[in-house]
């Protein structure tokens, strides 16, 4: 007989979701009880696998008796708490970040970007030509994965995959302050130099395409890379007893990168270099 962990039982909180009742677990998010919901709330700095950093404000509604608006993805849902999710204002803030961030940076890669921007009627260009941009070129300094900072949100999220919440290399963190600051390696040194042990888990949670892998920057530079030609599969990494979950991203019968599955028990996500970028030797067919 197999067992099921079922964890300690939580007991429900109940609120008003739009008008509707709403119940989660005590401990949910209102963003947790959107999603249970079927409403589409965007987020772009929220994690599964991390906890809330509150920098990115697409994801805000409004809560009855609240001055300000409220972050789902942070704000824990309470009994008798009254949210809308849908209304002018919510809306209106929405769009106001999305024209903000799709003006300072290269949201091309950033999932459910575009869509957003079409659906709040967000106009990037409103604030000029290139307002506030970076325009870094990226940096491509090792075989493994290239930092694109001009597709950075400043959303701390590899900075806190990286350190205590799950690596503990703490390689990456922030340089500069205001409008000078910048994610970066130690002393802003290339990756070789750093402390990264290429584990790639910053990759894993990076929202916007910022840190990507080598072989799909190079992909989509030569026009080949194509998300719906590709195929994923879920296996057991074969190099240690650890035994990680990996998915496997193929796309005309080569593995182009490698993710892992976040609601894992054991590594939520996450994995280490060889699991993540050892899979040359699965398509030597020579
Ligand atoms: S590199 Fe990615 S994960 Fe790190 S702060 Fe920028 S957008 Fe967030
Ligand atoms: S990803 Fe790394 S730690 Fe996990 S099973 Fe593979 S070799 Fe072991
Ligand atoms: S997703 Fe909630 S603040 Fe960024």
């Amino acid at each position: 007989m197999t067992a099921i962990p079922l964890g300690v039982p939580r007991r429900l909180v109940e609120f008003t979701l739009d008008g509707q009742e709403a119940r989660v677990p005590e401990g949910s998010t209102v963003l947790d009880a959107c999603r249970a919901a079927g409403k589409d709330v965007p987020t772009l700095c929220q994690g599964d696998t991390l906890t809330p950093k509150n920098a990115c404000r697409v994801c805000v509604v409004e809560v009855e008796g609240s001055r300000t608006l409220v972050p789902a993805c942070s704000r824990r849902a309470e009994p008798g708490m009254e949210v809308r999710t849908d209304t002018e204002r919510a809306r209106h803030s929405r769009k106001v970040v999305l024209e903000l961030l799709a003006s300072s940076v290269d949201l091309s890669t950033t999932p459910g970007a575009a869509e957003w921007i079409r659906d709040y009627g967000a106009e990037p260009d409103r604030f000029g030509p290139g307002a506030a941009r970076l325009d870094e070129v990226p940096r491509v300094d090792n075989d493994l994965y290239v930092r694109d900072y001009d597709k950075c949100i400043l959303c701390y999220k590899c900075v806190d995959a990286c350190g205590e919440q799950w690596q503990n290399s703490f390689a990456i963190s922030v340089v500069g302050r205001g409008f000078d600051a910048r994610i970066a390696v130690e002393r802003d040194a290339p990756l070789t130099d750093s402390a990264c042990v290429y584990c790639g888990n910053c990759v894993e949670v990076c929202p916007t395409g910022a840190l990507s892998f080598k072989s799909e920057f190079d992909m989509r530079a030569a026009g080949t890379w194509d998300e719906s030609a590709q195929t994923e599969t879920t296996t057991v990494c074969a190099y240690c007893g650890v035994g990680c979950n990996l998915t496997l991203h193929v796309q005309d019968n080569e593995i182009v990168k490698v993710t892992s599955p976040h609601d894992n028990p054991v590594t939520h996500g996450n994995l280490c270099i060889k699991g993540r970028f050892g899979y040359q030797h699965v398509q030597n067919r020579g």
